[in-house]
């Protein structure tokens, strides 16, 4: 059977996507086929299928790093036929056929069953951005972050990680200051519950090794000079979360932060983050970080057929949230 897939190749002239027909039997393998209802457009899907970023370890591949879908055949007693799923991470989209298709096959260890709360489409709506913010927050409580510690500052604050970051962290009581470089978003990261937000100006980290404690903690996703200023002011026993390389993946520190106030830099990678702990993420999403206002996340909602534009708005920063992708 043809499936239409995004697939990535890698030529003397770089790395080029085509939409393209190709045959089920060309996927690469598992014990899951799923036929795939949504996915959704990531930071490292932009940096791979415009070739900005070293993402894929075999050419050809379809891209896409996180699917939602009903499963078609299934070797695994697990998963039954018809059953809603999900796949984020693990390597899919990235060395093995990924979710910007009618279909995918992975191995049954990668998929979750839709957590309760959630469906095709809602769970992709978060995708790996939510999934991440989600994860982040898990990291940070597990090492004793509480709302008392202080504000959060989201930098990155009006991409997908950051929107779901925002949302999560206020419904959870801790106050928010989000981080944007885009002044047109400040209604949009007020009504996800940001308490406050500012631009890298204003929000003057200054460079002495240890400034004066203002925040409880911090979701990064720009890193650079951002993330080596946060970790200056960060209070007692607060943890930043670093998740993401948007501006700079260089940053300098001093161990300051750490040996004198006990801050954390805590490490947030979804690609291989443990499946029992990828379960219960998933599993407290459905449960309770759907915000009420789900949709206004989503910027827009594009047919597989129209991906092609899309990663390069979402590198030129000319999107917020997230974009959605209907693969059915
Ligand atoms: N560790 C993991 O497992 C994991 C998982 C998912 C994502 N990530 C990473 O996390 C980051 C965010 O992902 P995403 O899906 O939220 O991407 P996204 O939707 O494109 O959001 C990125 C946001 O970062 C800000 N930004 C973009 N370019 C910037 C620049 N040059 N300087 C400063 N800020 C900039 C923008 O926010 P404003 O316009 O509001 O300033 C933009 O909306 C990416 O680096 C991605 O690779 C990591």
């Amino acid at each position: 059977m043809s499936i239409l897939a995004l697939r990535v190749h890698r030529d003397d002239k770089g790395i080029q996507s085509k939409l393209l027909t190709m045959e089920e039997q060309q996927l690469s393998p598992g014990n899951v086929t799923i036929a795939v209802e949504y996915s959704g457009i990531n930071f490292k899907d932009a940096l791979g299928v415009t070739g900005k970023g070293k993402i894929y370890s075999q050419f050809p591949i379809n891209a896409g790093i996180d699917c939602a879908g009903i499963v078609e055949s299934s070797t695994d007693p697990r998963f039954r036929i018809g059953e809603h799923v999900l796949v984020n991470g693990c390597g899919l989209g990235e060395n093995q056929d990924g979710g910007f298709a009618n279909k995918v096959r992975v191995p049954s260890e990668w998929v979750i069953s839709m957590p309760e709360g959630l469906t095709c489409r809602t769970a992709m709506i978060f995708g790996t951005a939510g999934f991440t913010a989600a994860l982040a927050i898990d990291r940070m409580e597990q090492n004793d972050q509480t709302p008392a510690k202080g504000p959060i500052v989201v930098t990155g604050a009006s991409g997908g990680v950051g929107s779901f970051a925002i949302h999560m962290l206020s419904s959870l009581g801790y106050e928010v200051i989000a981080l944007s470089g885009r002044e047109e978003h400040i209604d949009y990261l007020k009504s996800l519950g940001a308490n406050e937000v500012l631009n890298p100006e204003q929000l003057a980290l200054g460079s002495k090794p240890l400034e004066a404690t203002r925040f409880g903690g911090a979701i990064d996703n720009v890193g650079g000079e951002i993330l080596s200023g946060l970790l200056r002011h960060i209070n007692l026993w607060g943890n930043i979360a670093s998740i993401g390389i948007a501006a700079d993946h260089n940053y300098s520190a001093t161990v300051f932060p750490q040996i004198l106030r006990g801050v954390s830099l805590l490490g947030v990678s979804s690609t291989n983050c443990p499946m029992e702990r990828r379960r219960s993420v998933w599993n407290r999403i459905g449960k309770d970080l759907i915000p009420e206002n789900l949709e206004t996340i989503v910027s827009k909602e594009v047919k597989l057929q129209d991906i092609g534009p899309c990663f390069n708005e979402l590198l030129d920063r000319e999107h917020r949230g997230r974009i959605l992708v209907n693969c059915s």
